[in-house]
């Protein structure tokens, strides 16, 4: 993998915690995101970064945990001489062997030896990655782990801390949770790499964005590692995720940093820095790169130049280990952003409803299907895009209905155009549409403002035995799709 990492890009300690550290020198170390935690609460510290060894669950901390290297962030102005004391401390307490300590500008390893601090290396920001084979054999977690298991070879009982002499047991409380535990019994098998959805049709209206989202979120209720992005300039998926928060354009907080700003240049605006949280639209919540109406204007430029269709793709390589699944909404036309979804997706869902242009529109999304595995394979190398299957969505529950039109509305999918049906079927729902458009009273005036829902967490509000069946089916839906990727 290729990361690159430019100090200049590190204007705030935000910048310095993001774009150094989680985009950059976790990764580049071997920590993935399931075994480094931020704002960690460990004895009576609070520590920027923890890296463990290995994933801890559940996650207690205490003596035995696999703990590896602290590292604390600072504002590039920070003098890192005034916080050399408070690190030792931290190490000294939390029983961790090496700290790093960078305000971007400056990048330094301590390391406790004895009961003393000893400043092991250092280099200036713009130097770390020539020196980034060295820091690897300080603070590399293949090297520490390998340390560990000597250290626990050599003594018994096994000392699992990294220190020489064990302390007293630390309780500790931890303010994030990384990994939810998983729901429904649900044992995750991990893919073996990132898989990417995309969710799309010609056909406006047909329940994409109604997929999209609520297929995210069953993933991820599911313990897999969720990453959704609106490739619509409708921005409906961002909207539904509850990410357009503001009332007046004066108070828009997406439009310098939206999805648009992925396929805009390469070497800078990545994933982790683009990526929102759900927040309350479903617990747990899901990464979000959200969308904005810009998008639009943006397109002829992006047209133009041909790396904007492969920008996505190189820039989920960066983070193929932080994902297992990432989920792709579309606009409904067969436009450059379109274009993106089905270049960069392993697998497409079609939802349709099934009526007649919705079937008719088929043979289109097979032709643009077509397209876009030609530009896959000649200009990428890329293996075609799997059609994983139609999917029915909005299928009315009507008993005449399903007894006589759903039948022969699906055998035309699998004879006329032959394409793969879903096995699983998204019915026509109040609650579902509920859902996205909930609103909730704020303040005293009472005032109502968007707070959309997953149907998951809407069941919590609605208890109608509709609320449970689509529930049920979004389940079903996530299952379908883990069994055939
Ligand atoms: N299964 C369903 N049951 C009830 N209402 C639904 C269902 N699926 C979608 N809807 C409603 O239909 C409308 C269109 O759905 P949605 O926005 O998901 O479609 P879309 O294909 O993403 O549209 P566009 O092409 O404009 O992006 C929305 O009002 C949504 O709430
Ligand atoms: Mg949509």
């Amino acid at each position: 993998m290729n990361l690159n990492f430019n100090p200049e890009l590190c204007r705030n300690e935000t910048e310095v915690e993001s774009k150094l550290i989680v985009s950059y020198l976790l990764p580049q170390l071997g920590y993935s995101p399931d075994i480094w935690h931020q704002e960690v609460k460990l004895a009576s510290n609070r520590l920027d970064f923890l890296a463990l060894l290995k994933p801890l669950i559940p996650f207690v901390l205490d003596k035995k945990a696999p703990l590896s290297v602290i590292i604390e962030a600072k504002h590039p102005k920070e003098n890192l001489d005034r916080h050399q004391r408070k690190l030792k401390t931290y190490l000294l307490e939390c029983q961790v062997r090496c700290g790093v300590l960078t305000n971007g500008k400056q990048f330094r390893i301590y390391e406790l030896s004895k009961d003393e601090m000893i400043l092991r290396f250092q280099c200036a920001g713009s130097e770390i990655e020539t020196n980034l084979d060295a820091i690897k054999k300080i603070i590399g977690r293949e090297v520490l782990k390998r340390e560990s298991l000597e250290t626990a070879a050599a003594s018994s009982p096994a000392p699992l801390s990294l220190l020489p002499s064990p302390s007293p047991p630390l309780m500790a409380m931890i303010e994030e949770m990384p990994m939810p535990a998983p729901k429904n019994n649900f044992i995750k098998e991990e893919p073996s790499t990132m898989q990417v959805i995309a969710i799309y049709h010609n056909k406006g209206g047909v329940g994409k964005t109604t997929v999209s989202v609520n297929l995210a979120a069953a993933l991820k209720n599911k313990g897999h590692r969720v990453l959704l992005i609106d490739l619509d300039s409708q921005a409906n998926s961002t909207f539904a995720t509850g990410l357009i928060k503001f009332q007046f354009e004066e108070e828009d907080n997406l439009i310098n940093n939206y999805v648009y700003h992925l396929l805009e240049a390469g070497d800078f605006h990545f994933i982790p820095e683009v990526a929102r949280p759900s927040e309350t639209f479903n617990q747990p919540e899901i990464d979000v790169i959200p969308s904005h109406i810009d998008l639009i204007v943006h397109q002829e430029k992006l047209n133009r130049i041909g790396a904007s269709r492969s920008r996505l793709l190189t820039k989920l390589n960066r983070v193929k280990d932080q994902y297992d699944l990432v989920i792709i909404d579309t606009p409904p036309s067969r436009d450059l952003y379109a274009e993106v979804a089905l270049i960069t997706a392993n697998h497409l869902i079609i939802p349709s409803d099934l009526k007649p242009f919705a079937n008719q529109g088929l043979a289109n999304v097979k032709m643009f299907v077509k397209l876009a595995n030609e530009f896959r394979e000649n200009m990428m190398g890329r293996v075609p895009l799997n059609i994983m299957g139609v999917l029915p969505s909005k299928i009315s529950t009507n008993a005449q209905f399903m007894k006589h039109t759903f039948p022969r509305q699906k055998s035309a999918v699998t004879g006329y155009y032959q394409l793969p049906l879903m096995e699983t079927v998204i019915y026509e729902r109040i609650p579902l549409s509920h859902s996205i458009s909930y609103m909730k009273k704020t303040g005293e005036t009472e005032l109502e403002v968007p707070d959309p829902k997953s149907i998951f967490e809407f069941c919590k509000i609605d208890r109608s035995p509709s609320a449970a069946q689509s529930a049920q089916e979004f389940e079903d839906l996530a299952n379908e799709v883990l069994r055939k990727i």
